[in-house]
């Protein structure tokens, strides 16, 4: 018999929740009983996710949190216990493009904006996450990387670098708390149908799906089911690795 609601009470984190993949992550963990906070930058966005899972039966609480902020992340965390227990489940999933533009023509603060966001935030939620569920007595990470990691992506130097530092984090974080009963892993998706793609200058996509066996996007739910395998107790033995979800695009 499966159980329909296996991860039940095990208090969840979503970071960049009002969207996108973060936004699938939150639906899909409450729909298997999780009680979950949704967090994001953008607090209407959260809190439209977060009431739209409680219609549904299932538990949420919206907070605005800016993942570069490491003192609202820090409170962030704490306040996950007031969902009724220890955070058990982590997604970092807050994330920016930041503009198309070659490494020679790339402006710096826009550099370290993004370096900011996706490698820093993940930092700052790890720094958190970490520390909690080691007083929890255990739990799953998984924090959001990109094939940019793995192939380079043009125009994006920026975001290939983060999402690389990413990989390193995951590792790094898996290898130094395994033995307290966490583990820690990221997914690597190819092109996702959210607002995050939607928002990339008109052609800038233009010739990546032909690029891609299975000639489409992923829809956000679909990344949410391997992630949602990835933090159940059906992972168990998995840790440290990167999990690409692309329709194949770094099939060689
Ligand atoms: N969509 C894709 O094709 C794709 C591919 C590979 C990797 N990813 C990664 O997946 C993650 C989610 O992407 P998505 O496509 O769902 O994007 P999205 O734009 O739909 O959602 C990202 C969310 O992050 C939030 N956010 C941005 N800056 C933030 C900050 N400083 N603090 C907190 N929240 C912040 C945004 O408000 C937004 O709600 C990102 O890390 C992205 O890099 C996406």
């Amino acid at each position: 018999m499966t159980d329909d609601f296996p991860l039940r009470d095990r208090v969840s984190m979503v970071t960049g929740a009002a969207s996108g993949i973060g936004a699938a992550c939150a639906r899909l963990l409450a729909a298997r009983g999780a009680p979950v906070l949704v967090t994001d930058l953008d607090e209407e966005g959260a809190a439209e996710v977060a009431a739209e899972i409680t219609a549904a039966g299932g538990r949420a609480r919206a907070r605005r949190l800016d993942v570069t902020d490491p003192g609202a992340m820090e409170k962030a965390v704490s306040e996950a216990t007031d969902l009724g227990g220890e955070l058990r489940i982590a997604v970092n999933s807050a994330g920016i493009n930041g503009p198309l533009k070659p490494l020679g023509a790339y402006p710096v603060t826009d550099f370290d904006n993004v370096i900011g966001v996706n490698l820093h935030g993940v930092f700052h939620a790890l720094r958190h996450q970490l520390p909690a569920m080691v007083a929890a007595g255990g739990g799953a990470i998984v924090n959001l990387a990109s094939i940019a990691a793995h192939s380079g992506f043009r125009d994006h130097g920026a975001y290939a670098a983060a999402k690389q530092g990413v990989l390193a984090l995951t590792r790094t974080a898996a290898r130094e708390y395994g033995g307290s009963g966490i583990r820690v892993l990221s997914v690597s998706p190819g092109l996702v149908d959210t607002p995050l793609v939607a928002a990339l200058p008109p052609g800038a996509t233009d010739g990546l799906l032909d690029a891609v066996p299975l000639r489409r996007p992923a829809q956000p739910e679909e990344v949410a089911r391997l992630i949602g395998f990835l933090v159940s107790d059906d992972a168990a033995y998995l840790t440290g690795g990167d999990h690409v979800i692309d329709g194949g695009y770094l099939a060689k």
